[in-house]
């Protein structure tokens, strides 16, 4: 589905990814862990077209999708819940999903139809439908962030650090949301810098190391490997 190739990306004569090779197959779980400036970020802005590769490739089920820009790689079925929960706050919770659903791929009906499963999923937000997106919690707004890249109907969804910032009794609340979308056959790709609650819920994971891939395998294997948890947990 999704297919990252020898992609390489920096900022200026900074290289901050360097040669990364990731896939993540229909329906999987795929976690990408590491820690901090490890990389992790620039990935998958550079997989959304916030951020232009130095070199490399990116496909979508076969489709070169390299260097295009963000809202073209929203088009083409990619959705990234960016590091920092991006929402419109001095709009409500229904303006930002309808607003963002217009930059996705569904039609009228299946916008409905996905509003309707965003607020299924997360209850809270259909209690706030109306109200300013400024006034939600940190929690409540990384599930808007959340339906609004749901809102696209994407075929892959890109994940930045969703705990990030947020209370234990929230992170469990979305990543029980992130096995949900899983089990229902969505595609993930999953960043995150705590590396215990991204094995527990990936089918396969992969380490990066200063902008490069040191390990890949199934979450037991990473587990397993010495050498993978000190780099991680030092
Ligand atoms: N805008 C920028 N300008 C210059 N260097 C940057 C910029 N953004 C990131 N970097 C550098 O690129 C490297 C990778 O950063 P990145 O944000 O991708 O890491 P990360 O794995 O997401 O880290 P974190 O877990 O802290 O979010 C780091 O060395 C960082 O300092
Ligand atoms: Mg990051």
């Amino acid at each position: 589905m999704l297919r990252v190739s020898r992609l390489s990306a920096g900022y200026g004569a900074i290289s901050a990814v360097r040669d990364v090779d990731l896939e993540v197959r229909q329906g999987t779980l795929v976690a990408l862990i590491g820690s901090n400036g490890a990389g992790k970020t620039t990935t998958l802005n550079t997989i959304a077209g916030l951020h232009k590769p130095s070199s490399g490739s990116v496909t979508v089920d076969g489709r070169e999708i390299t260097g295009w820009a963000a809202h073209r790689v929203v088009r083409s079925g990619v959705a990234l819940v960016a590091e920092g929960r991006r929402v419109a706050p001095p709009l409500t919770v229904l303006e930002n999903l309808e607003l963002s659903a217009y930059s996705g791929r569904g039609s009228r009906t299946e916008r409905r139809d996905e509003l309707a499963r965003v607020f299924e999923l997360f209850p809270r937000l259909a209690d706030r439908r109306n109200q300013y997106a400024a006034s939600l919690s940190g929690g409540e707004q990384q599930m808007l962030a959340f339906g609004r890249a749901l809102m696209t109907m994407p075929q892959v969804l890109l994940l930045d650090e969703p705990s990030m910032g947020l209370a234990p009794s929230i992170v469990d609340i979305l990543f029980e949301n992130i096995e949900t979308l899983h089990r229902a056959g969505a595609t993930i790709l999953l960043v995150e810098q705590n590396a215990e609650l991204a094995l527990e819920v990936s089918d396969e994971v992969y380490v990066i190391q200063r902008g490069r891939i040191v390990s890949h395998g199934t979450a037991e294997e990473v587990r397993g490997s010495a050498e993978v948890m000190s780099a991680l947990f030092g």
